[in-house]
């Protein structure tokens, strides 16, 4: 059975359906569902790159029918700049999603994901708060209102989603256990350049200058989850951070932080059974790059 789902993947490669409609995307998942197959969703805003192959991979693996999401998503964005400058690529993304085995890309518009009246709001409290929720003013009910319209469109069994985005992937659980949605989130592990800078959408929009100071992120990050598991005073090497980013040339650091990775609480020391993320954010110019790390609690 494996073999011939394997097989007939492969043979689908390169036949990849473009679908626009809630009307046509329901009408294909139901043909899926009716054969028995499981569906995989990955959302994404498009502009893909190699992070966001891994959950297109991650999805094949698990799933028997894999669609794609491309939306760039406004009622994410709390700057209109961001939202106009957010790169669009979308046949680049195609012949990267038809390679890639992707059985459906969903590219609705706005009008259709957002139709005249539209005026809704899903807000997940606690986790969506503080950290990017913090600094971008209702970014996370943009993500969950949106994420929870893709899940109902596409009637996926499994999400996709990558832990660079850490919080996000933690607001997207809380909002589908909260709303018992019937589908299994699969968080996916950030993929890095050889340097180390994890990829993102947004690292296009790095001048060539500030793609040199942006690999300072990642290495001052692993430094201070070093710092931490080594025994240092939490609150001193998280400000230790914040300074050397400064230093390094990033304007503002919006936050260097250590959560639980349970539920994002504020975390001032690292102790057995809650596993720790050093989480940060800060600007380059215009562009705002995040990040994340686990850190190793010692034995
Ligand atoms: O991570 C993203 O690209 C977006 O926030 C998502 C999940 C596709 C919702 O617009």
């Amino acid at each position: 059975m494996l073999a011939w789902r394997q097989i007939g993947k492969r043979e689908r490669a390169g036949t990849m359906e473009t679908i626009s409609t809630v009307a046509g995307l329901r009408a294909r998942v139901r043909q899926w569902k009716q054969a028995g197959d499981r569906v995989g969703v990955v959302p994404t805003m498009g502009a893909l790159h190699e992070g966001h192959l891994s959950l297109v991979h991650a999805a094949r693996a698990r799933a028997d029918r894999v669609i794609t999401t491309v939306f760039v998503n406004p009622i994410q964005f709390d700057n209109a700049n961001d939202l106009e400058t957010y790169p669009r690529t979308l046949e680049a993304d195609v012949r990267l999603l038809e390679d890639a085995g992707v059985d459906v890309l969903y590219a609705p518009t706005v009008s259709q994901m957002y139709p005249p009246g539209f005026v809704t709001r899903i807000t997940v409290s606690g986790v969506s708060e503080g950290l990017c929720g913090g600094a971008r003013a209702g970014h996370f009910d943009g993500v969950a209102t949106v994420v929870c319209k893709l899940l109902m469109q596409t009637l996926a069994d499994y999400a996709f989603f990558g832990e660079k985005d850490f919080q996000q992937v933690q607001v997207v659980r809380r909002m589908v256990t909260d709303l018992d949605l019937p589908v299994e989130i699969v968080a996916c592990p950030t993929q890095r350049e050889a340097d180390g800078l994890a990829l993102s959408s947004r690292n296009r929009r790095l001048a060539p200058r500030q793609r040199q100071i942006a690999v300072a992120l990642p290495r001052i990050m692993r430094a201070c989850a070093a710092d931490i598991t080594a025994g240092a005073d939490v609150p001193a090497a998280l400000a230790w951070a914040v300074c050397q980013l400064a230093d390094a040339g990033f304007d503002p650091v919006d936050y260097v932080e250590l959560r639980s990775e349970l539920d994002l609480r504020p975390l001032a020391t690292i102790s057995e059974g809650t596993p720790a993320r050093l989480l940060a954010a800060a600007w380059l110019g215009d562009v705002r790059l995040i990040d994340g790390m686990a850190v190793p609690i010692p034995e």
